[in-house]
């Protein structure tokens, strides 16, 4: 059973998107078996088999920020900068044609409070979503794929456009930070080149609240905030897409990374030029390495 959704695509610098639903064998479901057609690979790289059963995502066996399902090596820089990028804006723009609320964070965010772009040596993005999102999400879009006309890496068979795989971890429902192997909520997954992106719900502290506090969230990552802190969220830029931030985000940041991180302008062997508004690698430095 095939279930192409057509939507149009309301950000002109993401052409068209079709989403599809295809049918996964239940007993393997999400393993490499069921992504056949989907997936060049035939040997799950996933790190599964030293994984504890309990924990849902499987990260790869070469490197975390990997899906060893859809991948067997890292990227080169420059290839893996686009793609993260490329994975930011298929995300953002699909959330907001589904009507699902996210912001960015952590790194992320830090990167926005920059330039707006991601920082050159990140390997990952970091969002956030609501509980009526994650409840949508895995109520409605779980395993879907989304097909956006983005040519797949220099030399891949994927010229006319690459997939993204929203996959919703089972364990979502479960809100208690003891669950310590499942603190990702949702992946959204590119599958031509194994990155993704980690999605994690924003609760409400059940804890706090048992105490009579009142507006205390949490994530099973153990991140707290206060609601007064996160909403009402800001409208911005990330990338060059429409994206969402927290209210409070300079606080925010001060408080996971120190001061400093908002104003050092050295970093990772790399220099802010305020002139660029850039990061660029430091005298005798290789980019990102
Ligand atoms: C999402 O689908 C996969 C594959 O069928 C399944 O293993 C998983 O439990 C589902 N997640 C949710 C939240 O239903």
């Amino acid at each position: 059973m095939h279930i192409p959704l057509l939507y149009f695509n309301i950000f002109l610098a993401l052409p068209r998107l079709t989403i599809s639903r295809p049918t996964w064998p239940e007993a393997n479901a999400g393993d490499i078996r069921s992504l056949q057609g989907l997936t060049r690979l035939t040997r799950d790289r996933s790190g599964k088999r030293g994984d504890p059963v309990d924990k849902y995502f499987h990260e790869s066996t070469f490197h975390s920020h990997y899906d060893g399902r859809f991948a067997e090596s890292v990227l080169p820089d420059t290839e893996r900068r686009d793609a993260l990028s490329s994975l930011l804006r298929t995300y953002l723009s699909t959330m907001s044609t589904i009507g699902a609320e996210t912001w960015i964070m952590h790194g992320s965010l830090l990167g926005w409070w920059w330039n707006r772009k991601i920082m050159p040596w990140d390997s990952d993005v970091d969002v956030q979503v609501s509980e009526t999102s994650i409840q949508f999400l895995a109520s409605y879009y779980n395993m879907t794929v989304h097909h956006f006309n983005i040519p797949g890496p220099p030399g891949s068979e994927e010229q006319a456009g690459r997939n993204y795989l929203l996959e919703v971890n089972p364990h979502w429902k479960d809100g208690s930070t003891e669950d310590y192997l499942n603190v990702i909520d949702a992946r959204w997954i590119d599958m031509s080149t194994g990155l993704f992106i980690d999605i994690t719900a924003l609760r409400r502290n059940k804890h706090a609240e048992s105490n009579g506090l009142d507006g205390h969230m949490m994530c099973k990552d153990k991140h707290v905030y206060m609601a007064k802190d996160i909403f009402p969220l800001r409208d911005s830029v990330f990338e060059g897409s429409p994206v969402k931030v927290p209210y409070s985000y300079a606080q925010l940041l001060e408080e996971e990374y120190g001061k400093e991180a908002l104003t050092a302008t050295e970093f990772e062997g790399h220099v802010f030029v305020q002139q660029s508004m850039e990061w660029t690698p430091k005298k005798g430095k290789k980019a990102g390495s």
